[in-house]
């Protein structure tokens, strides 16, 4: 018999009780074959599904908070536990990468802000996040509402001529405007023009997103480039977005170099507000490849996820004409007809509560990617290096451990005079823009450009799903896309709707009122 058989038995002969030899001796031994993490058998079929997220939280119901997912010789760990993901992305986040998610996105976002390794990153971080300061991004609520602005007059159109709209493209077309002024001062005007480098912004989007849904990196085989028309294609795409970068960039510098203001912590040109004009004031090298790559990183870190958050609000919202009526009852009220200033961002609490969840029920990204760089503890199970890990945002977001009724829209579970919910007060079970030191540097300005465009738009009009439109169904890239568009019907509204009182909600049927 090994030793603690001997140990045992002879504590046992002293009289110390039996469960607590046994506790002590289960643990001893535990400590020594540790558990081991469930595994999940899955097949390629399940994960390249149209929304590999919804898959993995059937999984996720049955194995847990971590388990196992392994497709022949590739495995991944999915979490779906706030501890651990607490652990992964926050108390030892120096232990792991982004893995894949850098070796996909490299091709366009080089050594960018989202990707970059650690080093790097601590670099860049600290040159790029002042650039977003408070006087910033109050600035920028002016350039939300002006873009926002044109988005109605399109629309104002369709309703007089009484054509349903595809919110969705609209959606990915205003924040395409307002990042390319936001970032480097640049109108893409992408609502009313379809020039070339919309084009190739789209061209490029499409292949990061395809990349990251495709088993097989065909785009790593040398002559796959050269003679894939697909390949070549994208390559042109990167060819004129990085021209037209390199001429704001040289324009910039001219404006910079004209100016006699002194740079300072809340610098800010009132001409050219935007974080370019920051980064070369603040001394940022023009000709770096670093610059180009953090540049391209915030025009499509900051574009897609906005567009996909308002349209999955403006479907909840089609879905819930109690909270419709509410926020419109609210926006009535503090912004009326004029453009919304940075004084009304604290006032539309309610507003701000439908972006909150609509940011639960849709996480854009549903799930963080990253890579172990050594062995580690998460929770009780001990992994090694290597190891692929996905932190399902989609599963807390929807874990009914988490929350009550966790699949209702529901602005109303975050309390109007409380904080704005985050990952630190919500413990890491609400990461609606990651958390740690990787957390996202556009928080604030996102949720001020959604809140903005959210406003305006309910205040002219009552939306509803089109008459015949094609069930609304999800698919995923980085961000959750429908698969055939949001189509609605826009109506102008004439006067503010009536609000409903709360007994009286689950019968309510909103009657849009049309303009003569
Ligand atoms: C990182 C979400 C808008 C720039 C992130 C992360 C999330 C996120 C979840 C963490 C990624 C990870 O840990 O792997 C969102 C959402 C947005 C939004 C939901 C819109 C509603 C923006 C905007 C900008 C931006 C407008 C730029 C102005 C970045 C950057 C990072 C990042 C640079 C990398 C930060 C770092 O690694 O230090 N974002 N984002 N995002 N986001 Fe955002």
């Amino acid at each position: 018999p090994g030793l603690p058989s001997i140990l045992k038995k002879s504590i046992l002969k002293v009289g110390v009780p039996k469960e607590a030899v046994e506790f002590l001796f289960g643990w001893v031994e535990g400590r020594g074959g540790y558990p081991k993490i469930p595994e999940a058998k899955g097949s390629i079929s399940a994960i390249r599904s149209e929304a590999f997220f919804i898959p993995l939280y059937e999984l996720y119901l049955t194995y847990g908070g971590i388990f196992r997912l392994t497709f022949g010789p590739k495995s991944f760990l999915i979490v779906s536990d706030p501890s651990i993901a607490k652990h992964i992305l926050r108390d030892n986040s120096k232990a792991y990468s982004k893995g894949i998610l850098a070796e996909i996105l490299e091709f366009v976002m080089g050594k960018g802000l989202i990707p970059a390794d650690e080093e790097t990153w601590r670099v860049r971080r600290r040159v790029i996040a002042p650039a977003l300061h408070q006087k910033y991004v109050a600035a920028m609520i002016g350039l939300f509402g002006h873009a926002t602005d044109r988005l109605c007059k399109k629309l104002d159109s369709a309703a007089s001529d009484g054509e349903d709209v595809e919110m969705e493209s609209l959606f990915s077309r205003l924040t395409l405007d307002v990042i390319g002024k936001a970032v480097f001062n640049y109108d893409f005007d992408s609502l009313t023009n379809d020039t070339g480098i919309v084009e190739a912004v789209y061209t490029v989007l499409r292949e990061a997103e395809d990349r990251s849904v495709s088993p097989i990196p065909v785009w790593e085989i040398p002559i796959w480039k050269d003679i894939s028309p697909r390949q070549r294609k994208v390559a042109s795409a990167l060819k004129l977005i990085n021209d037209v970068l390199n001429d704001l960039i040289s324009i910039c510098k001219k404006m910079v170099d004209e100016e006699e203001l002194q740079f300072h912590e809340e610098y800010m040109n009132e001409k050219d507000p935007s974080i370019l004009h920051f980064l070369l004031a603040s001394g940022d090298d023009v000709t770096s490849k670093q610059l180009r790559d953090d540049l391209m990183t915030m025009l499509i870190a900051g574009h897609e996820t906005s567009a996909a958050v308002l349209t999955w609000t403006f479907y909840l919202l089609s879905k819930e004409p109690r909270v419709m009526s509410k926020l419109q009852e609210e926006v009535d009220s503090i912004i009326g007809d004029r453009l919304p200033t940075i004084e009304d961002m604290k006032k539309l609490k309610y507003a701000t509560r439908v972006i909150n969840e609509s940011l639960r029920l849709y996480p854009q990204p549903p799930v963080l990617i990253r890579r172990s760089l050594e062995n580690d503890l998460l929770g009780e199970y001990p992994i090694k290096r290597g190891e692929d890990i996905f932190i399902s945002v989609w599963n807390l977001h929807h874990s009914p451990k988490q929350w009550d009724d966790a699949d209702k829209f529901e602005p109303e579970r975050w309390a109007l005079d409380g904080p704005n919910p985050n990952e630190t007060n919500q413990n890491f079970r609400y990461l609606p823009f990651g958390g740690g030191q990787r957390k996202c540097v556009g928080d604030l300005f996102a949720t001020y450009e959604t809140v903005v465009a959210l406003a305006m738009l309910v205040r002219r009009f009552n939306f509803r799903i089109a008459d015949g439109a094609p069930p609304v169904e999800m698919t995923t890239g980085a961000t959750i896309h429908t698969t055939q568009g949001l189509n609605m019907t826009v109506t102008r509204r004439t006067k503010p709707l009536v609000v409903p009182s709360l007994q009286a909600s689950s019968t309510l049927e909103v009657e849009p009122s049309v303009s003569p």
